[in-house]
């Protein structure tokens, strides 16, 4: 299965098949840095110029000719639409003259893959938290291809919140690696904000009970930020700040997760996109689900965006008799696949 992955500002193509990944190619795009944030035209311009390489470099590690490729798969969405077409069509276009088929995958879900091809074990049923750039979800998969939302964020995903939270203290993008390292020289009780959406829910019931919020903290931060530099003591208070933000970001992820858990009776976690990378909230969370439970984070490598869980979650799709028709488009507001309703059931 060749992979293809062009849905924020990474361009990357990978070879998979049933043994592992064969090949794997990254390009990070790093012509945003300078605009604080992925600037879209930019990156699809930078997905033009960099994926035909990509492909190049993931059959040359695979030690595949591009003739022996079975099956193509591409992320459709979400993402940034000029910059998904990129892949969508190169993927099509690909598979279309070699008569192969092609099959669009649902990016999130291909995070819960990356997990899955880094450990073995991180297979169904689970919970799934979903932490990136772009998204924040809670899902129960009591199998492959068949997913419940419990709970997303209603407003900004864990990592933007990370991301605009260091661009207001001046950290840089993206800010989830920054503020992370800086917040490990800080003391988190310095400051108080907010938890967003912990008290008050009555249960499983309530929807607010797995929902997040990061809005109204990223707004606290910015406020107290503001004050700080009033008064000339924000230089100082950097690190503190940092470490409070995380602490707050990380006890509502780890909270919502762990009722996911009890609510489910499901003790196995899998943590996918980004801001899993974060070494504090993997600890965080191992403590809070306890010894009876499990937790597979991603490595660093398959937890930023990458190919490799796209091609293992257009190869399973395969697998199970699936494929896309030609009329495959770019969806920027693709939904998650084989959702069920909202409701949480306990399966054990
Ligand atoms: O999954 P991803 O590579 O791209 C999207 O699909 O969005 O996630 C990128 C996000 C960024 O917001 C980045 O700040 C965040 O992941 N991130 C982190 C860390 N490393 C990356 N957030 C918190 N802690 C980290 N160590
Ligand atoms: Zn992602």
């Amino acid at each position: 299965m060749l992979g293809i992955e062009t849905s924020c500002d990474e361009t990357s193509a990978a070879i998979v098949d049933e043994t592992g990944i064969r090949g794997l190619a990254i390009a990070s795009q790093d012509a945003h840095a300078a605009f604080g944030g992925v600037v879209p035209e930019i990156a699809a311009r930078e997905h033009v110029r960099s994926l035909d390489a990509m492909v190049d470099h993931a059959l040359d590690q695979a030690g595949v000719e591009s003739g022996e490729v079975r099956a193509v798969g591409v992320t459709a969405g979400p993402g940034l639409v000029g910059a998904l077409l990129v892949g969508v069509n190169w993927g099509k276009a690909f598979a279309f003259a070699r008569e192969l088929p092609v099959i669009g995958v649902h990016h999130m879900e291909g995070h819960l893959y990356g997990t899955a091809l880094d450990h073995p074990e991180a297979q169904p049923p689970f919970v799934g938290l979903l932490v990136s750039g772009g998204h924040t979800m809670l899902v129960h998969a009591p199998e492959w291809g068949r997913y419940r939302l419990l709970g997303a964020t209603r407003d900004d995903a864990a990592g933007e919140a990370f991301d605009k939270v260091a661009r207001r203290l001046g950290l840089g993008y993206p800010g989830g690696p920054v503020i992370e390292r800086i917040a490990s020289g800080g003391r988190p009780g310095c400051f108080s904000l907010p938890r967003p959406m912990l008290n008050g829910r009555d249960g499983p019931d309530d929807p607010a009970y797995f929902d997040l919020s990061f809005s109204g903290l990223k707004t606290a931060v910015a406020l107290l930020a503001t004050e700080l530099e009033a008064s000339g003591e924000i230089e100082g208070a950097i690190a503190d700040l940092a470490a409070e933000f995380q602490e707050a970001v990380i006890e509502v992820l780890v909270e919502k997760t762990a009722r996911a858990v009890e609510s489910l009776g499901c003790g196995r976690v899998v943590l996918g996109g980004g801001v899993a990378r974060n070494a504090y909230l993997r600890q965080r969370l191992v403590e809070r689900i306890g010894p009876g439970g499990e937790v597979y984070a991603p490595s660093s490598r398959l937890a930023t965006d990458n190919a490799a869980m796209i091609a293992e979650a257009a190869r399973r799709r395969l697998l199970a008799g699936e494929s896309s028709p030609w009329s495959l488009n770019a969806d920027p507001a693709l939904t998650f696949p084989g959702l069920a309703q909202r409701r949480p059931e306990r399966v054990s």
